[in-house]
């Protein structure tokens, strides 16, 4: 073999299936990786299109897909080559220079997103990165004298919102037990009760400007994914693009978790009833994007948000590397080329279906759009459900006490969501005596 092709000591990449039991490799686990997430519930070493497969050999239908994240499943072959053959040409370049594969990247996503001229994208890893240069441009809002309004130094979230770990998207997340082991959070953000439109009037009016200061922004997500699969009520995004336009205000809608097809839409605020035909201002996506690559974005919509962070005043090293780039543009060329955008949709609607049809009175509903979903259980035993389908090779999530998240590739096949309902068809959790 040529030298360069001899696997490194300590790693044999893919080669590592089989090598140890799963039991081995979760002890190795506790004793190398923080932890923050808690032991795993599998160590997984493989996968092929929806499926993944465990250290023990064992099959799983992969029905959360990374959280929302490997929208073509695992080793797509058209994004396996993408990411090849970018890595052999140039894998890597500072952000003094730029790539093809990152201009022609911003450029999609300004073309899916249906932006108007004028408009920018700032490429990140993550999507808390995203939220954070979303809010840096909320920061920057802070309007003039000449405006004649209180300076906008408030930044509105919805309670339930979820924005990611780092001081600042943490300071937007609303969860009180993410949020107080860090505190003080970046100040200005306040948390106004889901979906209430009377609140969100309150929050602009007058009285509130004038007491607490001009909003400087609202970030919200069409559909909130953490808190368990939530829409928004139809007519509020629309509602609140009335308010920040008169304000001044950016409109953030943060799609991380709903973007890139994931609903059934290139975004999910494209679809009336859930955006009322809203234009944003700044729209956050990751998660999907890259089909398991790390890449994001945050999606300035017209010149005035696309010019509030300025030359110097935001960056990234890794951000928009042409690997990502190149990770992104495939994903977004496999999901145009096989019409996924439809096939989510009528696979998300053959699943909740069956799975209600099913009539399992341990299943109260299902919610959600295309393929982002919630079984809502009529007790709190979500935590039991998911694991009794990690048994029966499924993986799903208690995304709550009571609610478990499909969140499956956008590849998912009629069958295979056939499989998955069979399993919310049959599945009990006695009841504790
Ligand atoms: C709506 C939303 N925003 C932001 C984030 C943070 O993204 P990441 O974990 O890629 O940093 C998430 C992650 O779950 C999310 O769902």
């Amino acid at each position: 073999m040529n030298d360069a092709l001899e696997p490194v000591s300590g790693w044999t990449g893919g080669g590592a299936v089989g090598e140890a039991s799963g039991a081995a490799w979760t002890d190795r686990y506790s004793h190398a990786v923080m932890d923050t997430f808690g032991p795993p519930q599998r160590v997984l070493v493989r996968g092929e299109g929806a499926y993944v497969w465990d250290a023990d050999g064992r099959r799983y239908l992969d029905l959360l897909a990374g959280i929302a994240v490997n929208a073509l499943g695992h080793a797509h072959p058209t994004l396996t080559a993408a990411i090849s053959a970018q890595l052999g040409t140039l894998g890597h370049v500072s952000n003094f220079f730029g790539t093809p594969a990152q201009i022609a990247l911003a450029e999609r996503l300004l073309a899916i997103a249906s932006a108007p001229d004028g408009s920018r994208v700032f490429l990140t890893n993550s999507g808390t990165e995203a939220v954070e240069a979303a809010f840096k441009m909320a920061r920057r809002n802070r309007g003039t004298e000449t405006d004649g309004d209180a300076p906008r130094t408030r930044v509105l979230a919805l309670e339930g919102g979820f924005h990611g770990r780092s001081m600042g998207a943490l300071a937007l997340t609303a969860k009180a037990a993410y949020r107080e082991p860090f505190e003080p959070l970046p100040g200005g953000v306040e948390h106004l009760p889901f979906g209430d439109t009377a609140a969100l009037d309150e929050a602009f009016s007058p009285a509130a400007v004038a007491a607490r200061g001009g909003v400087a922004a609202l970030v919200v997500e069409p559909v909130q994914g953490e808190a368990g699969v939530r829409p928004l009520p139809e007519g509020y995004l629309a509602h609140a693009r009335r308010l920040t336009s008169r304000a001044g205000a950016l409109l953030v809608l943060d799609e991380v978790q709903t973007g890139i097809g994931r609903t059934g839409s290139w975004f999910a605020f494209q679809q009336p009833e859930i955006g009322g035909g809203v234009v944003p201002d700044v729209v956050t996506v990751a998660k999907g994007l890259g089909g398991g690559f790390p890449v994001g974005a945050a999606i300035a919509f017209g010149e005035r948000a696309a010019t509030l962070l300025g030359r110097g005043q935001h960056g990234t090293t890794f951000g928009g590397n042409p690997i990502a780039s190149a990770a992104a543009l495939a994903t977004l060329g496999v999901i145009e080329r096989d019409g996924l955008l439809g096939s989510v949709r009528e696979t998300g609607d053959l699943l909740r279906r069956e799975i209600e049809a099913a009539g399992n009175p341990l299943v109260a509903a299902v919610r959600g759009r295309g393929l982002l979903l919630a079984v809502q259980l009529t007790r709190p035993v979500a935590a039991q459900v998911a694991t009794a389908a990690l048994d029966a090779g499924l993986i799903v999530n208690a995304v709550a006490p009571d609610a478990i998240r499909l969140a499956p590739p956008l590849i998912l096949t009629a069958d295979q969501a056939r499989d998955a309902a069979r399993f919310f068809a049959s599945v009990t959790v006695p009841e504790e005596p």
